[in-house]
């Protein structure tokens, strides 16, 4: 668990340091211990105090200064580290440090580490496109650290280009993915979310209030632990999961298209998708307009993807979930045997803190055999843990 991890941030000198702030909120949300290491330059940027309060601890800037009497303070922090996250990195410690020049706390402290480590650089775009840097960035890469490549963008100093640091949350997920075990490495998840939309007119449209929390929490957890991830995805507010291999459709029949194009690059499938059973016989051209009677609209059934999949099922693991308002373990019960999954995931979608547009769930799961676990309330994030782990149990 990431509780019982710890990582030290470090920070160098440039104006990308203000955002390191936001990734130390982002990284203590995840329930990791966070140590701060600050270089000279960084602290003409952030005051230390800003990062002493969210870390809860002391910011470390002195190479000479003694965490206690009996700890060196660099070697200290190089072996407490889990993961040594240098954010925003400047190229004059990327220089340093595939140069092994360890003339400060955080040049020091990185060389005596043993721990993983990754670097966000920070800078102008001349700098980042410059041979020596670039020299620099391949010796740390071919040493085994770890990149998070800067994206382009209108940059502090004026110009237009590559060396922006990546947003503060693609950062932060790239950290998680290296402090996870990466017990789902070799496996692609294919995983839907989302509703789907069955229009009637320009205008409407039949759906339902899936939201796509559930399946992109899923399709996260699944990046996270080494799997490759596909996530077919209705329209959802969301923003696609970094990573992830995002196909968005509108449709239950788009859906089932992709998905269907990708079911056998999938060694796990996991439809938390609330596809439209039915769709409207025929799209109107024009907005529909009021008239003084009751208007009717013809129905027809929408392809069952998850029937179709447990046909071609071949080996996958293939795990569907069930939304009901009524006899909940008897209807999943019954779409268990009927669809040929390997276990299904029941939601009460009428339980306060279950199902649609919420971050927490309250399920069954259900396997063939009658073996019924029942987990309680909890995060959606959380779930999709706990659903990964079944399966991985299931595969072994
Ligand atoms: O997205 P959120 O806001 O986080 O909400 C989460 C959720 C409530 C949508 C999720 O927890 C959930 O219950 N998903 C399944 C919704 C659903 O469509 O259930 P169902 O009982 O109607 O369908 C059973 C299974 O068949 C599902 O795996 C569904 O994806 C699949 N199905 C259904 C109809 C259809 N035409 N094709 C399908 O593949």
């Amino acid at each position: 668990m990431l509780e019982a991890k710890t990582v030290i941030l470090g920070v160098t000198g440039g104006i990308a340091a203000y955002k390191a702030v936001e990734l130390l909120r982002l990284l203590k949300k995840t329930g990791v211990d966070v140590h701060v290491v600050m270089t000279k330059a960084a602290t003409e940027f952030v005051a230390p105090l800003t990062f002493q309060t969210l870390s809860g601890h002391p910011v470390n800037l002195d190479l000479f200064n003694l965490i206690s009497e009996q700890e060196i303070g660099h070697i200290s922090l190089a072996d407490r580290a889990d993961l040594f996250l240098i954010a925003p990195a400047t190229a004059n410690f990327i220089g340093k440090a595939a140069n092994g020049i360890a003339d400060d706390l955080l040049t020091t402290t990185v060389m005596a580490t043993r721990a993983p480590v990754l670097i966000a650089p920070a800078m102008n775009c001349n700098m980042f496109e410059n041979p020596i840097y670039r020299e620099n960035e391949q010796k740390l890469r071919q040493r085994g650290y770890r990149f998070v490549d800067p994206v382009t963008g209108q940059l502090a100093c004026g110009w237009e280009g590559s060396g922006k640091m990546q947003e503060p949350a693609v950062i932060c997920e790239a950290a998680i993915a290296l402090l996870s075990e990466q017990d789902l490495a070799g496996e692609t998840v294919l995983v839907t979310a989302g509703p789907t939309r069955e229009e009637i007119d320009p205008v409407r449209f039949i759906s339902n209030h899936s939201s796509g929390k559930m399946g992109y929490a899923i399709a996260r957890a699944a990046w996270r632990r080494g799997a490759r991830v596909i996530l077919v995805s209705g329209p959802s507010a969301l923003a696609p999961p970094y990573g992830v291999e995002t196909v968005l459709v509108t449709t239950a029949v788009e859906m089932r298209d992709a998905v269907m194009a990708r079911l056998d690059e999938a060694s796990i499938v996991v439809k938390s998708a609330a596809v439209a059973d039915y769709r409207p016989v025929s799209r109107a051209g024009s907005k529909v307009k009021k008239d003084t009677g009751a208007l009717c609209i013809e129905l027809e059934k929408n392809p069952d993807i998850l029937t179709e999949i447990g046909r071609a099922k071949q080996g996958k693991i293939l795990v569907g979930f069930a939304a009901e308002t009524d006899d909940l373990l008897a209807n999943a019960g019954k779409k268990l045997t009927a669809k040929n999954l390997d276990m299904i995931v029941a939601n009460n979608v009428s339980e306060p803190g279950a199902g649609f547009d919420i971050d927490t769930n309250i399920v069954r799961i259900l396997y063939p055999g009658g073996k019924i676990e029942e987990p309680g309330l909890m995060s959606k994030d959380d779930l999709a843990g706990l659903i990964l782990d079944r399966v991985l149990g299931l595969k072994n």
